[in-house]
């Protein structure tokens, strides 16, 4: 796609304006972070949320700071667990927000499955890639376009290749809007004083060994001790761990 001057311009502005607020941001904790974004973007500005334990906490920081402006998707790929549906809905209930929810494409799962079976994603890694791309990158695509900013609950000590990660982030991989990481300094010890600090309602399965909630299929307990990336695509062994949300290989 061409993209004009004019637009060129502002992009290398936001992109330089985002660089330059990076250090300021990085001392500040997540909800003057969140702040900061409700006043740049508004309701322009969305969460992504897997509903997993960082993600409620986000959603509880948002609504304390302004409930009207707080926009929250998720991208249901159709495998989710059904504690997953369980803890939206309570969610919804709870702070009196709307959840949008975004699904993959129906014919692209249709022909995939019908190629590839029910079950691809254990049978290669390149099967696995295909199914988060329809299921997962697609979607999210889709649903960042009306968007300036989303926020994410990315935490650095959760995987290598999250490890660098700033607070604030021009996302390269996704039309150069900006990506918050607020909680990226924080360890899983503070996210769980502040879930029980707050009450706030989380998914049934991190009580059953699950460090985070992805796709059932892919997604499983881990034992103490365990890297807390083991409980995803555990039948990989050389690979990052990484569906493309985030991540992409050599980026
Ligand atoms: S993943 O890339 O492996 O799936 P992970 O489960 O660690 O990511 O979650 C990291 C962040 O990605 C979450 O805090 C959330 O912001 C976003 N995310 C992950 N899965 C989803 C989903 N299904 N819907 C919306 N956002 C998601
Ligand atoms: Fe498909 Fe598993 Fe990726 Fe979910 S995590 S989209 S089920 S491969």
């Amino acid at each position: 796609m061409q993209i004009n001057p004019d637009e060129k311009k502002a992009q290398e502005s936001l992109m330089s304006e985002i660089r330059s607020i990076a250090n300021e941001l990085e001392s500040k904790p997540a909800p003057e972070i969140l702040k900061w974004g409700f006043k740049k973007y508004g309701d322009k500005m969305v969460l992504a949320s897997s509903f997993g334990a960082e993600d409620v906490v986000l959603i509880d920081m948002m609504c304390n700071i302004n409930r009207n402006l707080t926009r929250v998707f998720t991208l249901d790929t159709g495998r989710l667990n059904q504690e997953t549906y369980d803890l939206i809905d309570k969610i919804r209930k709870k702070y009196d927000i709307k959840v949008d929810v975004y699904f993959p494409n129906a014919s692209d799962i249709e022909e995939m499955v019908a190629n590839k079976g029910m079950n691809l994603m254990y049978e290669s890694v390149e099967n696995r890639k295909l199914c988060c791309n329809f299921r997962k990158i697609e979607p999210l695509k889709r649903a960042l376009k009306q968007f300036d900013c989303w926020i994410t609950g990315l935490r650095r000590e959760q995987s290598t290749t999250r490890n660098k990660i700033l607070k604030i982030e021009v996302d390269t991989l996704n039309n150069n809007i900006t990506k918050l990481n607020p909680l990226a300094d924080w360890t899983n010890d503070e996210i769980w004083k502040y879930i029980h600090e707050n009450k706030v309602p989380y998914n049934e399965l991190h009580d059953r060994g699950y460090p985070s909630i992805g796709c059932e299929p892919c997604t499983r307990s881990i034992k103490e001790g365990e890297d807390p990336r083991a409980g995803r695509w555990w039948w990989e062994k050389d690979t990052h761990k990484e569906c493309g949300l985030h991540w992409k290989e050599g980026k």
